[in-house]
C-alpha cells in the first residue's frame, strides 16, 4: 500500500473502531471538525494526563490552570491576533476553492522531496548491499536536478514568507505550474490576507462592541491571569503556568485529518524567566520537550527540530518539533520565546502594572517568557499513525494492530473466558474485579478466542487475558501481549503488577 492508502486505512479504522468520527456526520458532517468516540477520548486523555503531570508534577515551579475559552476582546488586540494572525489565501477561479498559497507551495516542495527520495531508494534497490547514499545523493544527475529546483523555489518561498510578499507567492505557484486540485486549472486570483479568528456576539444586541472572538491559543488566557497566579500562588521567577484547553481557528485547508482542525485542543506552558535569560530557557525546553517526545516509545528517529526561519510577531527565538506523519514531517509542537511581547501589550492596553518585583535584588521587571506549546489532535495523530499496522501471520492471515505505547493505549487489559460456560464466565467476573480499579478493560465472551484477539489487537489492548479450565483448577491464566503474541500462564493474584509494569504513566514519567 502506498502511504495514502495507509492513511485513507487509518482514518477509516479510526472510525470502525471508535476512535475518532466526522463531527455531525448525519448531517454530512462539518469540514475540519471531529469527534472523538469512546477510544478515541481515553487515548486523548492518557496523553493529557502525561503532558499535564509532566509538567505540574515534575517541575515545582510550574503550575496549572483552566482559562475560559471566551476572554475580553482587548487580549486578541493586546496580542497581535486581530492585526496579524492571517494566512494567505488564493481561489481558483473555475473550481471556487480556496487555499492556503503557502500550503500549495510546501506541498510542491514535498513532491520534489519525495522524487528525490524515491531515486535514492531506486539506487538501493540497484547497488544493494554496497551503497553509499552519501555519495550517491551528491552525484547523481537526478537527484542534483531535483535538489537544485527545491533549494531555488525554497529560497524564493522563505523570502516571501520573510517579506509578506503576497505577489511573491503568487508568482511562485504560477512559475511552478501549480494547479486547482478540483478543476485542474491554474486560473488563480491574486493572494490575499484572512484573519484565522472566529468571531461572535456575547451580547446579541447586534453592536459592533459587543464583539468577541473564540480563542485562538490557550496563550493568552495564562497571560491575562499571569498576575493573579504569580500573587496567589507566591511564585518566584524562573516559573511557569501550563493549560489544557480548546482552541479554534477558521482553518482553510481542511484536510489531513485530525492535523488541521478548526476546533482543536492545545497543552500549552508559559514559562516566565528574567529577560536576558531567555535564550538559555529556550534552549533547555527544546531539549526538555524532545526528551518528554521520544521517552513515549516510537521512535526517536521519527522526530527532528525545525528552526523557523520566519518567526511568528511576538517571538525573538522559535523551532517546531516535527513527527513523521504518513504525509512526511510536519509540526507537532511549537516552542517560542516570547520576549515580553504578551504581559507588555496587556500592560499597555489595560493600563495594568504588570510586572515581577525581585525581592532579591530589588529589581522590578516585565518577565520575559519562553513557550511550549502541542496540540492534543496532532500527538493523537502522532501515535496512531505511527501505531497503525497491517501484519501478515505465520498461518497465512493478517492482523490489523494498533501497537500503541502501552502507558497511552485506551484499554489496558481485555478479560476472556475461554467458553461461555463450565464457570469460566464466573472467574472471568473475578479477575475483573481484580482489575476495575486500576484499569480500564473489556470483559468480551463473544465469538472465537482467535476472533476476539484480533479484535483487541484492532483497539490496541496491551493484554489480552484468558480464563480457560485450568484456571479453575490452579488458579492461572493465560496473559497474551499484544506485539510479540506470546503467551505466558500467570497467577491471578500477580495480573495488577504485571499489568501496572507496563501500563502505568508514572512508568513514563520516572524515566523522563
Ligand atoms: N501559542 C502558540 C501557538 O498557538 P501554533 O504553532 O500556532 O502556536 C501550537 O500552535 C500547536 O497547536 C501546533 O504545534 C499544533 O500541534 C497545534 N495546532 C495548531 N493549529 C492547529 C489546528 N488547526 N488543528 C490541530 N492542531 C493545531
Amino acid at each position: 500500500m502506498t502511504q495514502e492508502e495507509v492513511f485513507k486505512a487509518l482514518v477509516a479504522h479510526c472510525k470502525e473502531y471508535g476512535f475518532i468520527f466526522p463531527s455531525s456526520e448525519i448531517y454530512d458532517g462539518l469540514a475540519a471538525v471531529y469527534d472523538y468516540g469512546q477510544l478515541g477520548v481515553e487515548l486523548k486523555n492518557n496523553i493529557k494526563n502525561y503532558w499535564w503531570n509532566a509538567m505540574t508534577r515534575l517541575n515545582e515551579n510550574i503550575v496549572g490552570i483552566d482559562s475560559c475559552v471566551f476572554i475580553h476582546p482587548k487580549t486578541w488586540v493586546a496580542s497581535g491576533h486581530v492585526a496579524a494572525f492571517n494566512d494567505p489565501l488564493i481561489d481558483n477561479k473555475d473550481s471556487k476553492k480556496r487555499y492556503r498559497a503557502d500550503v500549495l507551495i510546501e506541498d510542491y516542495l514535498s513532491k520534489i522531496e519525495e522524487k528525490i527520495e524515491k531515486e535514492v531508494e531506486k539506487g538501493r534497490k540497484r547497488f544493494g548491499d554496497g551503497f553509499d547514499e552519501a555519495k550517491f545523493r551528491a552525484t547523481n544527475p537526478n537527484v542534483l536536478r531535483e535538489k537544485a529546483r527545491y533549494d531555488e523555489i525554497h529560497a524564493r518561498y522563505v523570502k516571501a514568507e520573510a517579506e509578506n510578499d503576497l505577489a511573491g507567492y503568487k508568482q511562485i505557484i504560477l512559475d511552478c505550474d501549480i494547479s486547482c486540485p478540483v478543476s485542474g486549472t491554474k486560473n488563480w486570483t491574486d493572494v490575499r490576507q484572512f484573519n484565522l479568528m472566529f468571531s461572535t456576539q456575547i451580547n446579541n444586541t447586534g453592536n459592533a462592541d459587543d464583539k468577541i472572538y473564540l480563542r485562538p491559543e490557550t496563550a493568552q488566557g495564562i497571560f491575562v491571569e499571569y498576575l493573579n497566579v504569580q500573587k496567589t500562588g507566591r511564585m518566584k521567577i524562573p516559573f511557569g503556568i501550563a493549560q489544557i484547553g480548546k482552541a479554534f481557528r477558521n482553518e482553510i485547508v481542511a484536510r489531513q485529518f485530525i492535523f488541521r482542525m478548526r476546533e482543536f485542543e492545545q497543552m500549552e506552558m508559559e514559562f516566565f524567566v528574567k529577560p536576558g535569560t531567555e535564550m538559555e530557557w529556550f534552549a533547555k525546553w527544546k531539549e526538555n520537550r524532545m526528551k518528554w517526545h521520544v521517552n513515549i516509545g516510537m521512535g526517536a528517529e521519527n522526530y527532528r527540530f525545525h528552526d523557523h526561519e520566519k518567526l511568528a510577531h511576538y517571538a525573538n527565538a522559535a523551532t517546531d518539533i516535527e513527527f513523521r506523519f504518513p504525509f512526511g514531517f510536519k509540526e507537532l509542537e511549537g516552542i517560542h520565546s516570547r520576549t515580553d511581547y504578551d504581559l507588555g501589550n496587556h500592560a499597555k492596553l489595560s493600563g495594568k502594572k504588570i510586572k515581577y518585583f525581585d525581592t532579591e535584588t530589588g529589581e522590578s521587571y516585565t518577565p520575559y517568557c519562553v513557550e511550549t506549546s502541542v496540540g492534543v489532535d496532532r500527538m493523537v495523530l502522532a501515535v496512531l499513525s505511527n501505531s497503525y499496522k497491517v501484519e501478515q501471520l505465520e498461518n497465512g492471515e493478517s492482523r490489523v494492530v494498533l501497537s500503541i505505547p502501552a502507558p497511552l493505549a485506551p484499554v489496558k487489559a481485555a478479560v476472556l473466558p475461554l467458553v461461555k460456560k463450565d464457570g469460566l464466565p464466573e472467574l472471568a467476573q473475578k479477575v475483573v474485579d481484580e482489575l476495575r480499579y486500576d484499569f480500564n478493560f473489556q470483559y468480551d465472551e463473544k465469538d472465537s478466542i482467535g476472533k476476539r484477539y484480533r479484535r483487541q489487537d484492532a483497539i490496541g489492548t496491551p493484554f489480552c487475558i484468558t480464563v480457560d479450565h485450568d484456571s479453575l483448577v490452579d488458579g492461572t491464566v493465560t496473559v497474551r501481549e499484544r506485539d510479540t503474541m506470546a503467551q505466558e500462564r500467570v497467577k491471578i493474584e500477580d495480573l495488577r503488577a504485571l499489568i501496572d509494569k507496563k501500563v502505568n504513566i508514572n512508568n513514563l514519567l520516572r524515566n523522563l
